[in-house]
Formats: C-alpha cells, sequence, structure tokens
C-alpha cells in the first residue's frame, strides 16, 4: 500500500470531509486526533510518532480555538515529528486575511503556524481559506446571543465557503506537487454577518431578535472593510441559501 496521508484535526469540521474524501479517492489516510481513529495528541506529543511514521504527506487541520496558544507548540512539534520521519508534503490550512487583524489572539498564532511552517525543511503548502458556513450559526451566533438578542456588527463582510469545496481542494494540493503559499480560496458570494445572522433566524435556526450594531474598534472596522474576504477568489460553488436548505432540508415546516 502507497505510504498514508495523515490527516490532523481529522474529527473537526474540515478533518472530517477532507478524511472521506481522501478516502473515496483510494487514498489511505490516517486520521488523527485525540479522541478520533489514531490517537495522538499533539500537545503532549502522545502517540505523534506512530502516527506519522512513514507518512508521505501531513494535511494540519488540527486546532484548538479555545486554547490558542497551543496550536504554536503543537504545530511546532508536529514539524519536527515530521522532519525527523522525512515526510514529503507538509499542508497548513490557514485562514484568509489574518495578517489584518492583529488584536486577535487566534489569528496571530495562525500567522505564528504558518511562519513556522514557511522556515521548516519541509517541502510545504499554505492554503488560505475563508470562513466554513458552519462558522457563524454553530460557533458564532451562540455566543453573541447569550445575553438575549443576536448580536452582529453592522456591515461587518463575510465570504462563507462550503467545506466540503475545502476538503476537495487541499485533496487536489496532497495529489501535486509542494506549491508555497496558494492564492486564497473563498466562497461564491460577499454577505454580511447581519444577513446570515437573518436568513439563519428565518429558515429557523433561532428565535432570537437579531440586532445589528455599529460596534467600534480596529476588529469591526477590519470586518467593515471586508478584511475577511477575498472578492477576487469566487472558488466556491455552494451558496450560504443552498446550504441553508440542505441543512434545513426535512425539518417541519
Ligand atoms: N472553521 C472555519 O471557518 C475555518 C476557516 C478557514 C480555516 N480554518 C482552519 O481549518 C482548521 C480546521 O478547522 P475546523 O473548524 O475544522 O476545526 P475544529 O472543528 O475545531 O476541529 C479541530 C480538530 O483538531 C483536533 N485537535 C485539537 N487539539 C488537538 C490536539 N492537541 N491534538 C490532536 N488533535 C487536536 C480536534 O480533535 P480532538 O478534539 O478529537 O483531538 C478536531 O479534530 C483550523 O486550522 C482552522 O484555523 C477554519
Amino acid at each position: 500500500m502507497a505510504n498514508p496521508i495523515v490527516v490532523t484535526g481529522a474529527t473537526g469540521t474540515l478533518g472530517r470531509p477532507l478524511v472521506a474524501t481522501l478516502r473515496a479517492r483510494g487514498l489511505a489516510v490516517r486520521a488523527l486526533s485525540r479522541r478520533g481513529e489514531v490517537r495522538a495528541d499533539l500537545t503532549t506529543g502522545e502517540g505523534l510518532e506512530d502516527a506519522v511514521r512513514g507518512a508521505a504527506v501531513i494535511i494540519h487541520a488540527a486546532s484548538d480555538p479555545q486554547h490558542p496558544e497551543h496550536d504554536v507548540a503543537a504545530t511546532r512539534r508536529l514539524i519536527e515529528v515530521a522532519q525527523r520521519h522525512g515526510v514529503g508534503h507538509f499542508i497548513y490550512i490557514s485562514i484568509v486575511g489574518i495578517e489584518k487583524f492583529s488584536g486577535m489572539a487566534y489569528y496571530r498564532v495562525k500567522l505564528d503556524c504558518e511562519a513556522l511552517v514557511r522556515g521548516s525543511t519541509l517541502p510545504w503548502t499554505i492554503l488560505r481559506a475563508t470562513q466554513f458556513f458552519e462558522l457563524l450559526p454553530e460557533r458564532m451566533f451562540p455566543v453573541l446571543g447569550r445575553f438575549g438578542p443576536l448580536v452582529v456588527g453592522r456591515g461587518w463582510q463575510i465570504q462563507p465557503v462550503e467545506v466540503r469545496e475545502v476538503a476537495d481542494k487541499l485533496a487536489d494540493i496532497a495529489a501535486g506537487p509542494p506549491a508555497g503559499m496558494l492564492p486564497d480560496f473563498a466562497g461564491p458570494e460577499l454577505l454580511t454577518w447581519e444577513q446570515m445572522a437573518r436568513d439563519w433566524k428565518r429558515a429557523g435556526g433561532t428565535r432570537k431578535p437579531v440586532w445589528a450594531l455599529p460596534l467600534p474598534g480596529a476588529v469591526s472596522r477590519a470586518m467593515r472593510a471586508g478584511a475577511l474576504t477575498a472578492p477576487a477568489h469566487t472558488d466556491g460553488k455552494l451558496r450560504w441559501s443552498q446550504w441553508l436548505h440542505e441543512r434545513f432540508a426535512g425539518a417541519a415546516p
């Protein structure tokens, strides 16, 4: 059997469809996470040597947004192990526009991880994607609505993308040679957080009132200016309305 592809973060929003896509293409995959098929912990290093030994490619999609400070050490450790085992291609998934948000810890960490990959002796590729459709409804809206109304920044822009399309792109990258820093990968349309919140509510995702407020600060300014978007790169095909339709298909009207 050909040397396997190691996918870190294999139980995550991206990791699950990525593992499925690679396997559907007939490739051998080691699906790595702390609680998944191949168990390894990037923070402690437990199980990591065995998980990486003999791998041809690593796609590093693990992340711990609750403890972003762990991601830098985890990426450093993974790179060290990969270098020791002579991995031929290290692929890192990052986020569009992160250099424009110096005040956000998670984005600073992503930049630091990118720098580790670029500075390693491994042949590498970095793909920056925009937000997956799941991010706002599943992660941001519950937080933004925790005190009552669902509060979003007025005019905040976003260009969300279907995660299965990102997985497809990563599988294509894994099949090719290391390519360095790739062009941004973004969804098919520019939206606002307000529009996504209102559509989510209309579809039945929340009963909370949606408030779009003119929020102050540098992060809010960057969001309004479209720092998370890449309008010249409308790679994704699936639209937000279609994603919502898929999500709620079969739900009671
Ligand atoms: N979500 C987005 O909108 C978006 C957009 C662009 C780029 N990205 C990037 O894409 C990547 C994946 O994002 P995601 O949303 O799919 O993440 P996610 O759903 O939060 O999944 C994170 C994964 O990392 C694993 N993990 C966390 N800490 C670990 C550790 N110490 N050791 C081993 N595995 C660990 C988790 O599995 P266990 O808990 O089982 O260990 C899980 O499989 C991230 O790098 C993110 O920055 C995300």
